[in-house]
């Protein structure tokens, strides 16, 4: 009997855990480490994170664009002492999409490098490592106090993160940024060490590494081989270089153990990487305002985009590949902001939020020293809200249909180098490069049909003293195909050729052309009537929310808070879990290779699967990889706390050894960038079994295997 209500005791433990809402600082990893024990975890904080013993999170990667080192657009983890990275497949399609064409077309086919040599640089991207982590709140604070403006704070404080990053970077490999926590309150600095060289080593076929492609994304089940393999070169004593050809492959301090056993249903799971942008202290009618006003915007236009330029690559393969990575972009927050309004509502996320601020002003009634700080700061940010709301409705407008033109784009790009104050010649060269990069993947007929959309998208909606007088003119399709097709940027030769032509160029001549003036015309409208006053109100959001932020602290202080995500490294916890995303309908947490072969439709893009993989399917040749029942294991959900920027993000076993890697949330749960809810809210994760499997057996690449340290069945 005592056994018996011990063993209940201990399940109502399990099922009473639900602590996984939370995006955790390395370095403060002091405050859960006693929950993540009791939830099965076997390391101490320090083997996660620590500078003064080699650690997991030294094995934990950032990518990112050389030229915005601190925004990590995914993650990634180091699998083996020569620096081999793995990542997910959308993470690196576009180095992928930049290395293919029409005869070597890996998008389509995979890449492999069977050797060393074959490996492929001169790629724009890097990947961080974070040294340290540190509170460098009251260096940042030093010298202000909550009673001066704005603009001055603001400066003051710019100026002391100048001060620490720079005393912080002393080592010149090493490059260090200040991040703003928990809505401007605290600071704390990052140190990185960001390697410039990283190579393609393999990529799957599009057909398993994007497999059921814009259709299933967001959604689970899945069946996505969402990986690709990068490896990391370093100078000859192991320091960042730029790419060279005398680089040689980064030996690294800490790699991961692959932990290749069967998984099991409320095994502890553990995730490393680098979250982008959440939103987890919004008062109740600025969720409102996403729900209602912002998100419908994007969701509306950018479906249309999608729907013309999908029909174009459907019949023409020059521009599947031109556009297959710059529809992904679209059509993912276009999906995902779906997902993320049906959470809200169907969770009733605003009437929640009212209900606690009901309780915050209750809380302020309780004592004079909680009014004088308080009182009247829920009524003044709402005030402010609904001057926001005008004016960031029309800032989206104008970013998701005029900004989303791919010739305006161009132009506006070109009217800033014109601007820039450079030297002719330097400027000239910048000009015939970002024209042939951005040539190199433009297609005028799919453009055109968009951006006639989008500027009747814009005319419909937009305020009338927002519309450039150009586009008042252009009130026929007619007159607008012609301007299109007289303006220079919309034939790359014909734009190429102006600028190699011209050494000095004068903004006049390039105001005759009909695309650069309506581009121009739109930048002084954005100028005067839309970025000004919408800074001069999200100041005041700013610090509404600042101090929005330190109230809920204080009124619920039992409640433990973390920071909302900032691209900064952040661990989070929880369980392999199913879910129940509706009214009768569960869902298991692992999927296998089966349901790829259920899913498969050759007539379907999005659904086609390799010859090589049927095969191996049918001979039931999945070597040391699959489930003690034979079936091969592809993807599972965990009950992490993610949001983007996590991609490839490393899932740990309690062992911290990788079983796998984060690729995606379901879309019942999205709204976890605004609230997180324990019962909907999951992380999609590639069993690390599918890749290796894939590495294996599918393409043979035994030399990427034979470098890894697997912990087999
Ligand atoms: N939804 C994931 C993310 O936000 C995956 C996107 C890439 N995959 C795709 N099928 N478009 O990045
Ligand atoms: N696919 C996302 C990424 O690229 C992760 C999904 C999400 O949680 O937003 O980071």
């Amino acid at each position: 009997m005592k056994r018996l209500i011990v063993s209940l005791l201990g399940i109502f433990v399990a099922l009473t855990i639900r602590a996984n809402e939370g995006m955790w600082l390395p370095f403060l990893l002091e405050n859960n480490i006693g929950e993540m024990s009791e939830m099965g975890l076997h390391l101490t904080a320090e083997d996660i994170y620590s500078i003064n013993q080699s650690c997991l999170k030294d094995a934990v990667v950032g990518f990112v664009d050389l030229d915005r080192p601190f925004h990590h657009f995914c993650s990634g983890s180091v699998i083996s002492a020569q620096g081999l990275v793995i990542t997910n497949h959308h993470c690196g399609l576009d180095v992928v999409q930049q290395h293919s064409s029409l005869q070597n077309d890996y998008i389509t086919n995979g890449f492999w490098a069977m050797n060393q040599s074959d490996e492929l640089g001169g790629n724009k991207i890097g990947v961080c490592f974070l040294r340290r982590m540190e509170d460098v709140t009251a260096q940042v604070l030093d010298g202000v106090n909550d009673t001066m403006p704005s603009d001055k704070r603001s400066i003051l404080i710019s100026n002391n993160i100048s001060k620490i990053e720079q005393a912080a970077s002393t080592d010149s490999t090493l490059k260090a940024h200040v991040d703003a926590f928990y809505c401007s309150n605290e600071y704390y600095l990052s140190v990185y060490e960001i390697f410039e060289d990283i190579r393609l080593v393999g990529a799957p076929p599009i057909s398993i590494g994007k497999f059921g492609g814009d259709t299933d994304n967001w959604v689970w089940p899945r069946h996505t081989g969402d990986f690709t393999i990068f490896r990391i070169y370093a100078d000859s004593l192991n320091r960042p270089a730029p790419y060279s050809i005398e680089n040689v492959p980064y030996r690294a301090s800490n790699y991961l153990k692959i932990n290749a056993k069967e998984k099991h249903e409320n095994d502890f799971v553990m995730l490393m990487g680098y979250p982008g942008t959440t939103n987890e202290y919004l008062p109740s009618f600025a969720v409102e305002a996403t729900q209602d006003v912002f998100d419908p915007i994007v969701v509306e236009i950018r479906g249309k985009s999608i729907d013309i330029i999908k029909e174009r690559m459907r019949n023409d393969q020059s521009v599947m590949i031109k556009y297959t990575s710059k529809v992904a972009s679209l059509a993912n927050a276009w999906k995902k902001l779906q997902g993320e309004r049906n959470g809200l509502k169907n969770k009733h996320v605003v009437d929640q939020k009212r209900e606690r601020e009901k309780q915050m002003l209750a809380w302020i009634a309780e004592s004079d020293e909680r009014k004088q700080l308080y009182d009247n700061l829920l009524d003044d940010y709402e005030a402010d809200y609904i001057e926001y709301v005008k004016h960031n409705r029309a800032w989206l407008l104008m970013s998701e249909t005029i900004y989303k033109s791919e010739a305006l784009t161009v132009c506006r790009k070109i009217k800033t180098l014109i601007n820039e104050n450079m030297e002719d010649s330097l400027r000239r060269a910048q000009i015939l490069d970002y024209l042939n990069e951005f040539y190199a993947d433009y297609d005028s007929e799919t453009d055109i049909s968009v951006t006639q959309m989008l500027i009747n998208e814009y005319l419909a909606n937009a305020q009338p003293e927002h519309v450039p007088a150009t586009l008042k003119k252009w009130n026929n399709t007619a007159s607008f195909a012609a301007a299109y097709h007289k303006s220079m940027f919309t034939t790359p030769s014909t734009a190429i050729s102006f600028f190699e032509k011209h050494s000095v160029v004068n903004e006049k001549t390039l105001l005759k052309d009909p695309l650069y003036k309506l581009a121009s015309e739109t930048n002084d409208i954005y100028n005067t009537k839309i970025s000004k006053p919408l800074s001069q109100i999200q100041r005041k959001n700013n610090h509404h929310q600042r101090r929005f932020m330190q109230l809920q602290r204080e009124c619920f202080a039992d409640k433990r808070f973390f920071p909302d995500a900032n691209s900064t490294f952040r661990v989070t916890y929880g369980q392999i879990r199913g879910f129940r995303p509706s009214d009768a309908v569960v869902y298991g947490p692992f999927t296998t290779l089966g349901g790829v072969m259920e899913k498969c439709d050759m007539d379907i893009y999005d659904y086609t699967v390799p010859d090589r993989l049927k095969q191996l399917f049918a001979a039931n040749d999945f070597g040391t990889y699959c489930n003690a029942d034979g079936t091969m294991p592809v993807g599972f959900i965990t009950t992490c706390h993610t949001t983007g920027g996590n991609s490839g993000s490393p899932i740990f076993d309690a062992d911290g050894n990788l079983i796998g890697l984060n690729f995606d949330r379901v879309w019942e749960g999205t709204m976890s960038d605004l609230q997180f809810d324990a019962d909907i809210c999951r992380n999609i994760g590639l069993d690390i079994r599918y890749a290796l499997f894939i590495i294996d057996k599918y393409a043979g690449a035994q030399r990427l295997i034979d470098e890894m340290e697997i912990i087999g069945n």
